[in-house]
């Protein structure tokens, strides 16, 4: 039901794993609220994911690209849209690596229509309040060593593959259109995120449906790579927070408060499933492939494979200015957001069923077994 108080927002990339959290978040939480999305549906997209959602008439998609100007100013004019939150992008490091093209294609030349567009409409043709929300990574900041204080806000940008590389880009071109032009902007640069809805080429959702199936994980290097985890929610939360209370032109970084080494990270992860499957004659019925169905561990399917090139040693994040600034923490742990991230999996065999496909499948196997011929030489790390 829609409600004419609440203005309606575009929320770019809502089919992905972050946006489509995102986008039932904010249609769960105020009944009021409207979103449009703009998805182009690539490989990562899955209408599925908020397909429920669109019943009730609160929920616009329009399956289009970020790229397509003409389009994207139609949308901000005729749906009297005041504000994007922009999530679209492409998003996995080591597809980045096979080819960056699309990257920049995406990540650059998306951002920047959808900056157009804006101006167009919000500075030109109708001024007034407006804001323009962007999403990016902790990765443009580059790789920390072990005992390198923490990524802030205004650490110097060091982006290592080309997928940070065209997000750095994107992030520049944002504060260009709100410093030159005035556009209101703000952004987040945020830590690795895991939960419900996460396309399975990334880390944890990659090596529980492989452990449930009886396949390898794969472990880059020697597991010793750091990243710091938050829960899908709360990275919506914060994103919430700096649409409410962020003020225009600030950037945030947002982060868990939580490093993990890769290998700790997949042990427990490992740990968590052997505990849900052993004892539960169901799930183990379900899951016969999987290790733990059969009392044994599912640790025994960790392998150590080639490292990914140009592998960032560590990442972390000072969160303290959107702590102070906007009271914002999480609020679930590891703990309990790796118990409901697993749960989620568990009883989403059909979203799964339906991700794991022959294509998805193929470019694993593809991907994998083609790692030790496709990257024979680890590159130096770039020196900051
Ligand atoms: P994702 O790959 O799961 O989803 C990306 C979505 O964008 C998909 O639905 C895809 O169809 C859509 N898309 C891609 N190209 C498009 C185009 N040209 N036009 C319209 N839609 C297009 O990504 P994610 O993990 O949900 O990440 C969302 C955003 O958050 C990205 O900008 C990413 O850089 C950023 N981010 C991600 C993480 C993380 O851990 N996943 C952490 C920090 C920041
Ligand atoms: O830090 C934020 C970034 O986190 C986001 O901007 C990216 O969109 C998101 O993909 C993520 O990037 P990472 O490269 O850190 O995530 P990924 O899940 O691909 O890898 C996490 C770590 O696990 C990294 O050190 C590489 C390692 N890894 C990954 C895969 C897919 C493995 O060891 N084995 C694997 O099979």
């Amino acid at each position: 039901m829609s409600n004419s108080r609440t203005p309606e927002i575009l929320v770019t990339g809502g089919a992905g794993f972050i946006g489509a959290n995102f986008v039932r978040r904010r249609l769960a939480s105020d009944p009021g609220a409207r979103v449009c999305v703009l998805d182009a549906l690539t490989y990562a997209g899955n209408r599925e994911s908020v397909a429920d959602l669109e019943s009730d008439g609160r929920l616009h998609f329009v399956h289009g690209d970020i790229r397509d100007g003409e389009l994207v100013l139609g949308l901000l004019r005729e749906r009297s849209i005041r504000t994007i939150v922009h999530f679209a992008a492409e998003s996995h490091v080591d597809r980045s690596i096979l080819g960056p093209d699309a990257f920049v294609d995406t990540n650059v030349v998306g951002t920047h229509e959808l900056l157009k567009a804006a101006r167009t409409v919000w500075l030109d043709e109708a001024p007034g309040t407006h804001r323009f929300h962007h999403v990016s990574t902790d990765e443009v900041y580059g790789s920390l060593e072990p005992d390198d204080p923490a990524f802030s806000e205004t650490t110097p940008y060091a982006p290592n593959s080309p997928y940070a590389a065209s997000k750095a880009a994107s992030d520049h071109l944002v504060r260009a259109y709100q410093h030159t032009f005035g556009l209101e902007t703000t952004t987040s640069n945020c830590s690795n995120n895991y939960g419900p809805f996460q396309f399975p080429e990334k880390l944890i959702p990659l090596v529980l449906m492989n452990m449930l199936a009886g396949k390898s994980l794969p472990i880059y290097g020697d597991g010793s790579n750091v990243r710091d985890w938050l829960f899908v929610e709360d990275h919506c939360r914060g994103i919430e927070a700096i649409l409410e209370r962020g003020a225009p032109g600030r950037v945030y970084n947002i982060g868990g408060l939580n490093e993990q080494r890769n290998i700790d990270l997949v042990r427990l992860l490992c740990e968590v499933v052997d505990g849900r499957l052993s004892g539960d004659a169901e799930l183990a019925e379900r899951f016969p492939d999987c290790p733990a169905s059969r009392g044994d561990r599912c640790d025994s399917l960790i392998t150590f494979v080639k490292d990914r090139p140009g592998h960032d040693r560590r990442y972390a994040i000072d969160a303290t200015r959107i702590e102070n600034e906007l009271g914002f923490r999480p609020v679930e742990t590891f703990e309990t957001g790796l118990a409901k991230t697993v749960d989620w999996y568990l009883a989403n065999g059909e979203w799964c069923a339906r991700i794991a496909d022959g294509s998805y499948r193929e470019w694993i196997d593809r991907q994998y077994a083609e790692r030790t011929e496709t990257f024979p030489n680890q590159p130096k790390r770039v020196a900051r």
